[in-house]
């Protein structure tokens, strides 16, 4: 059975992710940082069906919590199949540049960038015991440089700013890791799930969870026909 860590697994587009996953076989194992949202999150998908779904305790903006959560896996599971970096966050808004914002900005970053790259280091010993190791970074539109620089000044954009600037760097860190990663099993993509209603949007995105979470899962499980180093969403490939 192949294994699947999701971070920030416990609600959202992370956890619809886990319960397609889950649906298709896989083992699950979502990176939750509250134990009590861990184990409601797994009582509901139990409650479905799902029995091949775990947890373990993952803060990814605290490298003690990443480095215990690695412990934690390899003692469960003696190789990974597929890293799901989903745990983000959107920050306090408003977040345009011209306005002094550079705590938002930082600790965004340290979420959505640091996190995803401290996560991927931590668990890249167990993921290269796999035959084809996945790495799926979650991204957005919102990161796309030649979306912002076709568009424009847009307040629609303008008030993911910071958001969006950690989402580039999640999308420099896919490419740039693909290509260190050229002549090994690995592969390694960014995957943006839409506007998708959850709580990081207060619920304003268009999309389902599930028609969300569609472009991950079809990834995961069918790597194969996706090329590594690229930027996807339900449409195909998206631009940097
Ligand atoms: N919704 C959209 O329209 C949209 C569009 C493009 C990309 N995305 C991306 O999709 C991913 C999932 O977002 P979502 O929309 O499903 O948001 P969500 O419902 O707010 O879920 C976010 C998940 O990340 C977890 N998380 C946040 N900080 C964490 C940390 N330090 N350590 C561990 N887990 C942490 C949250 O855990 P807690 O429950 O503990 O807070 C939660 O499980 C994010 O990367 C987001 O940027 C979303």
């Amino acid at each position: 059975m192949k294994t699947v860590l999701i971070t920030g697994g416990n609600k959202g587009i992370g956890f619809e992710t886990a319960k397609q996953l889950s649906k298709l076989g896989y083992k699950v194992y979502i990176g939750c940082r509250s134990e009590n949202n861990a184990l409601e999150a797994l009582k509901s998908l139990k409650n479905q069906g799902l029995n091949s779904v775990d947890w373990i305790q993952l803060d990814v903006a605290d490298s003690k919590s990443i480095e215990q959560g690695k412990i934690e896996l390899a003692s469960k599971i003696d190789s990974l199949d597929i890293l799901i970096n989903n745990a983000g966050i959107s920050g306090i808004q408003p977040q345009k540049f011209c306005h002094n914002n550079i705590k938002t900005l930082r600790n965004i970053f340290d979420t959505n960038f640091f996190g995803t790259v401290e996560v991927t280091q931590e668990f890249f010993s167990l993921l290269k015991k796999a035959e084809q190791p996945i790495i799926i970074n979650i991204s957005s539109e919102v990161a796309s440089l030649e979306i912002h620089s076709s568009t424009g000044k847009d307040p629609n954009l303008e008030i993911w700013s910071a958001y969006g600037a950690s989402k580039t760097a999640v999308n420099a860190f896919t490419v740039m890791l693909a290509n260190e990663l050229e002549d090994s099993p690995f592969k390694v993509f960014s995957v943006t799930p839409g506007y998708t209603s959850t709580d990081l949007n207060d619920h304003q995105g268009t999309k389902t969870v599930e028609e969300g979470a569609t472009p991950i899962v079809k990834i995961a499980n069918k790597p194969t026909l996706f090329t590594s180093g690229k930027f996807y969403g339900d449409q195909g490939e998206v631009s940097w």
